[in-house]
């Protein structure tokens, strides 16, 4: 979908690619639908932004639940595009709150852009008489216009979050995401950035990592170690064929001794696995034993993502 639509210049441009989410949902508090309304109407509800220089395009329109590699993949080549642009200061993807984490990531690790690229979203629809998106939708705007923002962020409620810490911790609160214990990178005060530590920067894979088809990407999978746990899992994604793991393991990554016998079948045969942890906010720190290489500080949703692109990485170049 390429719904364009230019407004008054000022500044440098800032692009503002929609992909729905709840900032555009449309219907009450409780009973509203994500994904509903587009992305130039997101942009003329904010009369302070009518004097930016922005353009906007409808990448996607859906509830981020549902989020796809096929979105993921034209989202990375859309930003790519507008980075390319000289004429463009950053960059802002309205998303929803659900799997923005996990996007943000994967632009992270594809794009490392040096201009920012700036995650916004809401926790209340459009259309609520107390809608947080107009202000958060600002809010990424300062951020993605301002001269010594890089890197993907993420912007709620007044904080300006990093790719690697990001994550949904609390399903209504109006500041629903966390940095854990980094913090955020930043706050936005009285239309201000006050920056606490460094933009987000690492070293970029590059859009040659998805440049296969979405349907040939591996099949990466998410197995929770929990009392009681089994083989079973593992076993039957084996079978179906995946070709990797991701283990939210208890505590630092610890995993029950019965689902570890099936990750070492796993590994056998071929499977790539890492070891994270369920403790939200937490990293895996060290070696805890085991030949299962860790994620670090990466959430299992980001481990997958990490997982994923390396296994990408070893699939070389797709079919001419
Ligand atoms: C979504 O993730 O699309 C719905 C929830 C939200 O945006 O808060």
């Amino acid at each position: 979908m390429q719904n364009k639509s230019q407004t008054s210049p000022a500044g440098p441009v800032i692009v503002i690619l929609g992909t729905g989410g709840t900032i555009a949902g449309s219907g009450d508090d409780v009973g509203y639908t994500a994904g509903q309304i587009g992305v130039p109407q997101l942009v003329a509800a904010v009369p302070a932004l009518a004097s930016r220089s922005l353009e906007a395009e409808q990448v996607a329109q859906v509830d981020s639940k549902d989020m796809s590699h096929e979105i993921w993949q034209v989202l990375a080549m859309r930003v790519q595009h507008h980075l390319a642009r000289p004429e463009v200061g950053g960059i802002v993807i309205t998303h929803g709150t659900d799997t923005l984490e996990e996007t943000a990531y994967f632009l992270h690790r594809v794009l490392s852009p040096a201009k920012p690229v700036v995650f916004a979203a809401a926790m209340r629809p459009a259309t609520s008489l107390q809608s947080d998106g107009p202000q958060n939708l600002l809010d990424a705007v300062t951020v993605a216009g301002h001269p010594s923002a890089s890197g993907v962020l993420a912007t709620l409620n007044g904080r300006v979050h990093g790719p690697v810490e990001v994550r949904k911790a609390l399903p209504f609160a109006l500041d629903a995401f966390s940095s854990g214990e980094a913090g955020p990178i930043a706050l936005i005060q009285e239309g201000q950035l006050r920056l606490l530590r460094p933009w987000p920067v690492c070293e970029a894979l590059g859009m040659g990592r998805v440049t296969h088809a979405p349907a040939a990407w591996p099949p990466v999978d998410v197995v929770v170690s929990h009392a009681g746990a089994s083989g079973r899992v593992v076993d039957a994604l084996v079978a179906s064929g995946t070709r990797g793991l991701v283990i939210e393991g208890t505590s630092n990554g610890t995993v029950h001794a019965s689902l570890l016998e099936a990750i070492e079948r796993a590994q056998a045969a071929g499977v790539s696995v890492l070891r994270s942890t369920r403790c939200a906010g937490a990293a895996v720190v060290g070696a805890p034993g085991g030949a299962l290489p860790s994620a670090g500080e990466l959430s299992p949703a980001k481990a997958r993502v990490e997982l994923l692109l390396q296994l990408l990485g070893q699939l070389g170049a797709p079919p001419a």
